[in-house]
């Protein structure tokens, strides 16, 4: 990585899913880099973009107004990989890479940097990227928080928040019918989500991917709170919840997408199960993309313009390969290199865990 006399033109994109938050980013970051002097080109969704020749250059008109705009005003996409390009040839897919295209357009553009605003799939993209060359900042953004590099990922607050007003609103149809509800919530791998918006929302069991459930213990669970004058049970689960020895619940498989594997479908899944082995009338809620969407709560609001301002720094001061991230209360960088060595889950020890135990949650494991 060669020092620059100083930084001039920076490129912003936002890749994978979107999430709340992400025009926060934007905004932390183009304002104080068009007051410093610096050009900033938005690249149109996500790696895509990159490869295709996509791109704007973002004014103070653009970012003005869009603070608590969910979205992302330069669109995204879970697909784009320059390294893993699908093309159909044939009839048959055939997997290109297209690497050499994204550098050729980024040093078109006569770009200094580049600020990678994503996920798991973004950062290992962006290290890809930068082993040819490319100077790259990221800023970590999933509503999953399954970024071991910082403590939390922007975005999740305001799907957690949504989470928990769904189980506020299903608790009391629940009450009203006597039912079990099961409520499918996002996540991926990781039960952050789950445990979270769990918590919040006050779910009687939590199934993550991380204690994979016995069905015997979920079943006893709301069969004791029917026996004990409960009138429901809230059952919150993740989408990459799976029982003892089983598999995780595969919605479709996209070998387009930077991860092929769609999860969903394991709150039917249970929700029947429940219905048949306890004779508790059961229904089921898939909350979906209504986590990702609208205005980011005031915690991501923060965090994201924390995030944008700070990668914006990390550039001019042409501090590469690093990824803004929060430790404790203060926002620092790692590496891109270390961000993506580790998913980040949920553990026994978490305290989140320990403190759901406590009050009584029940994660359908008979050892917790
Ligand atoms: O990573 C964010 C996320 O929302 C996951 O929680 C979920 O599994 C996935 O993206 C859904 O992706 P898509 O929007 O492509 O269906």
């Amino acid at each position: 990585m060669a020092k620059l006399k100083k930084i001039k033109r920076i490129g912003i994109l936002t890749g994978g899913g979107d999430c709340p938050g992400l025009n926060a980013v934007i905004r932390g970051v183009t304002k104080p880099a068009l007051d410093q002097g610096l050009k900033v080109i938005g690249i149109l969704d996500g790696f895509e973009g990159l490869v295709n020749g996509k791109v704007i250059e973002l004014y103070d008109k653009d970012v003005s107004g869009i603070l608590s705009q969910g979205g992302t005003i330069l669109g995204s996409s879970n697909k784009g990989d320059p390294f893993h390009w699908p093309v159909e040839v044939d009839g048959k897919i055939k997997i290109l890479d297209k690497s050499k295209e994204a550098i050729a357009n980024y040093n078109m553009w006569g770009l200094d940097a580049l600020i990678a605003i994503g996920g798991d799939g973004t950062m290992h993209i962006s290290k890809g990227l930068m082993d040819l060359g490319m100077n790259v900042v990221g800023v970590p953004k999933t509503i999953d928080n399954d970024l071991e590099a910082t403590d939390l990922t922007f975005g999740h607050d305001s799907a957690v928040f949504v989470v928990a007003e769904a189980i506020d609103r299903l608790r009391t149809t629940a009450s009203s019918h006597h039912r079990v509800m099961v409520i499918e919530v996002m996540g991926r791998y990781a039960g952050w989500i789950a445990i979270n918006g769990g918590l919040a929302g006050g779910a009687d069991i939590i199934l993550i991917p991380e204690i994979p459930f016995e069905w015997d213990a979920v079943y006893e669970k709301v069969k004791r709170r029917s026996m004990m004058g409960k009138k429901y049970s809230i059952v919150c689960v993740a989408e990459g919840a799976k029982p003892k020895g089983g598999e995780f619940i595969v919605k479709k498989t996209d070998i387009k997408r930077t991860d092929p594997i769609q999860l969903g479908g394991v709150a039917e899944f249970i929700a029947k199960n429940i219905e048949k082995n306890t004779g508790l009338e059961t229904r089921y809620t898939v909350l979906g993309h209504l986590q990702r969407g609208g205005t980011p709560t005031a915690y991501d609001r923060i965090l994201s313009t924390k995030f944008g301002v700070y990668a914006i720094d990390l550039a001019i001061k042409q501090k590469f390969g690093r990824i803004a991230a929060l430790k404790g209360n203060e926002v620092k960088s790692v590496t891109i290199e270390s961000a993506i060595q580790n998913q980040k889950l949920v553990k026994t020890t978490d305290q989140a865990v320990i403190t759901a135990k406590a009050v009584g949650v029940c994660f359908g494991s008979k050892n917790l």
